[in-house]
């Protein structure tokens, strides 16, 4: 079965999906995107991830290209098209194709795009048994991380220099030494006290659909939970640590920088929580 893409209005092969070359997506990086999860035919936080489109699209002043009604039925006909039961639908908007010039160009229609993938949830699922390793780099990103901006520079070479280390994610370091989130995740700890930490929101870090989600699972079980910052240190003597994410879900960190992290096995609260969110999500 060959790959389905959905293209300003038409769905096309895949392999001949295109934008055209003065898309501003593609020359300026003019453009927001999302990513849902897909577990059992259902798109996950489905309501979430349409309200922080919403948003992101709001910020940069770019016309949402169709009604949240005809979107969703895109999604779905991605979803039944390229037959999707498990794995991710990514969408793209874009200020569209207009004669290169930084300044918003006048009267120029949003770029759509879509994909949908089919993921391993098992393999999935047996990472995060298995728990990941994260390293931490500098932030070098801009002072809009609250955007889901296309523009990922910072992200993808953070990415990179993990792999290139042999980990799974990096953390990004502010200015004063704190963690902001991963490079594709929000970063999390479970305190010394048994806290559930996560960073504030603000500018520094995306708000995480996931992450909300896991907050209200982490109320449902009385838990407390601190949204603060958290330093590498406090991250490497916590009891657990996790990331949270809409390609990760829930998934249990067991080393930071090679030091282990609560015995260098995945926390039992991260596999809860993971466990609770498969439950609750799918909407
Ligand atoms: N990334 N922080 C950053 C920088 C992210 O890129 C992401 C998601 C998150 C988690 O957000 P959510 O829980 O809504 O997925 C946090 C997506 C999955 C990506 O770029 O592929």
């Amino acid at each position: 079965m060959s790959r389905i893409a959905y293209v300003n209005g038409a769905y096309v092969h895949h392999h001949h999906a295109c934008v055209h070359i003065e898309d501003r997506g593609y020359q300026f990086s003019d453009g927001v995107y999302e990513v849902w999860a897909i577990r059992q035919g259902k798109m996950l936080d489905n309501a979430g991830h349409f309200q922080r489109l919403k948003r992101s699209l709001g910020e940069l002043r770019i016309a949402a290209p169709m009604s949240d009604a005809a979107l969703r039925v895109v999604l779905h006909e991605m979803m039944r098209k390229n037959r999707v039961r498990n794995g991710l639908v990514y969408l793209q908007i874009t200020r569209g194709v207009a004669p290169r010039d930084h300044a918003f160009p006048n009267n120029t229609l949003p770029s759509i795009v879509v994909t949908a993938k089919c993921t391993n949830p098992g393999k999935a699922d047996q990472t995060a048994r298995n728990g990941v390793t994260v390293i931490t780099v500098p932030d070098e990103r801009w002072a809009r991380c609250d955007i889901k901006s296309v523009s990922l520079l910072p992200n993808i070479l953070a990415k990179q220099a993990a792999h290139e280390k042999g980990a799974f994610e990096a953390w990004m370091v502010d200015n004063n030494g704190l963690i902001t989130e991963g490079s594709s995740s929000n970063a999390w700890i479970v305190s010394k006290e048994g806290v559930l930490t996560t960073r504030n929101l603000s500018s520094d870090i995306l708000g995480g659909i996931t992450r909300a989600h896991v907050l209200t699972l982490a109320a449902e079980r009385q838990m407390k939970v601190e949204e603060r910052s958290f330093s590498l240190e406090e991250a490497q003597n916590a009891r657990e640590a996790f990331m949270t994410s809409a390609t990760t879900l829930v998934t249990p960190i067991t080393h930071i920088d090679a030091k282990a992290v609560g015995g260098g096995k995945p926390g039992p609260l991260a596999s809860a929580l993971r466990k609770d969110y498969l439950k609750s999500a799918a909407t």
